[in-house]
């Protein structure tokens, strides 16, 4: 088991320059199996989730050439085999092989796991979809048989604004005959990287990043090069962790659009910040942040991915702070922990009310799921002393090069094995 070891207290200065974004990546990857001849994706992170889709690509016989930062992958002898529960447990991302292999084989046979710590996540819309599309669904414990004798377009509402049935249903039908249309589509910046990249092969997709999102079935789809955006989730933990310990640190290669609502959260908490056009420039404040409330929401609104990382700043907050996950039903395992590192936080229902400004002492802790991790880091960061935080492979599973990242700024942070 790895554990991370912080020395924290310490002021952070320089440049951290965010990867290519996660949740954009763990798409393209399966994605890419669309095209009848090779797609090259550059801007591509080096996480544990990347090369487990990588290692699904070459169960299928498909060519997978990793170099340092980019792939390039040919399905051109690529065979439609079960996906088995080795390959598809180590993330839940693995069921983008099943709207690819639907759209490109007309059937996916895989186990896909139940839901993961934070929540239930059913993909009872991606299904919906697959079916609205003319396919049938077998399901046998944790084995999942779609299939359909012809794809056709269909209009498909979602019920909610799902990041992951928006996606899946776009790769189910960019091969189908005739039109798509989903309604209430998800908007996040990952849905519009997908689409584009699937546009750049040759499909037909208008209306990604906006609640109707039309696509028009097309025969084959061609070689392609793309570039994943930046990582949203990534950019914003940094920054909150420049907000904590920062002097002048530099988050460059980011989009400030995609993090606008943390961005306005700090400027309301009076944060010291430059905003330019691929950076921001972040200053620790020495007196405490105004208080703020926040509710998680879809895109734009506060990204529920940065509801942890984020809660570990409120706690620097002058009185009272209140903070809503609305997205997930058990997303607050960090809370325990940060009231062992010193936090005043009250947890009812799906709030977590703070009281600050609160000493943080370091101390062991554990990382629940990969961003109740990366709070674990924020924290360690600010607080006094060292902090010890297990369970880091949730953390390096969606943040690259985290060690080198904050080591090069001056952290004093270590990953072990023990
Ligand atoms: C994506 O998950 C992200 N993961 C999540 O990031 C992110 O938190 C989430 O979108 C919301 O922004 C990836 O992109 C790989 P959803 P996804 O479908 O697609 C419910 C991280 O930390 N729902 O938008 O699974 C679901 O239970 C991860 O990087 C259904 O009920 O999220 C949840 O409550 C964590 N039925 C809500 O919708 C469905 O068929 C939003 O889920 C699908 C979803």
């Amino acid at each position: 088991m790895k554990i991370m070891e912080v020395e924290g207290g310490r002021t952070l200065e320089g440049t951290i320059r965010v990867s290519g974004a996660k949740n954009a990546t763990v798409a393209l990857i399966p994605a890419a199996i669309l095209t009848d001849e090779e797609a090259t994706i550059c801007n591509v992170p080096e996480i544990t989730d990347t090369e487990a889709l990588c290692d699904i690509l070459r169960l299928l016989n498909v060519k997978v050439n990793r170099a340092s930062e980019s792939v390039v992958i040919n399905p051109q002898d690529m065979v439609n085999l079960e996906i088995t529960e080795e390959y598809s447990n180590k993330l839940r991302a693995s069921y983008y092989f099943m709207g690819a292999l639907l759209g490109k084989y007309k059937k996916a046979v895989m186990y896909f796991p139940g839901g993961c710590s934070i929540g239930a996540r059913p993909i009872d819309l991606h299904l919906k979809g697959f079916e609205a599309l003319g396919a049938k669904i077998t399901t046998e414990k944790n084995k999942y048989i779609v299939e359909a004798k012809e794809l056709h377009g269909a209009n498909i509402y979602l019920d909610i604004a799902s990041v992951g049935a928006t996606i899946n249903i776009m790769l189910a039908a960019v091969k189908a005959k005739g039109q798509t249309i989903i309604e209430n589509a998800a908007k996040e910046p990952e849905i519009v990287n997908v689409a584009t990249f699937l546009n750049n092969m040759g499909a037909k997709i208008v209306g990604a990043g906006t609640s109707t999102i039309k696509i028009e079935g097309v025969e084959k789809l061609h070689k392609c090069f793309h570039e994943v955006i930046p990582d949203r989730i990534e950019t914003g933990t940094y920054i909150i962790i420049a907000a904590l310990c920062g002097k002048n640190l530099r988050i460059d290669n980011m989009i400030p659009e995609h993090v606008d609502s943390l961005l306005s959260k700090l400027e309301e908490m009076g944060a010291n910040m430059e905003v330019g056009a691929d950076y921001v420039i972040i200053s620790k404040k020495d007196t405490p942040y105004k208080s703020t409330d926040v509710k998680t929401a879809v895109y734009p609104g506060f990204p529920t991915d940065l509801q942890q990382p984020f809660t570990v700043l409120l706690t620097q907050a002058e009185g009272k702070s209140k903070i809503t996950e609305t997205i997930y039903e058990n997303r607050f395992m960090h809370i325990p922990y940060l009231k062992k590192l010193g936090a005043d936080i009250v947890l009812k229902n799906q709030t977590a009310t703070l009281t600050g400004p609160s000493e943080l002492k370091g101390c062991e802790v554990v990382a629940t799921d990969l961003r109740a991790g990366a709070a674990m880091v924020v924290a360690g960061l600010f607080a006094s002393g060292k902090t010890t935080i297990t369970n880091v492979e949730h953390i390096l599973r969606g943040y690259e090069q985290i060690i080198e990242k904050l080591t090069e700024v001056g952290a004093k942070i270590s990953l072990k094995e023990i």
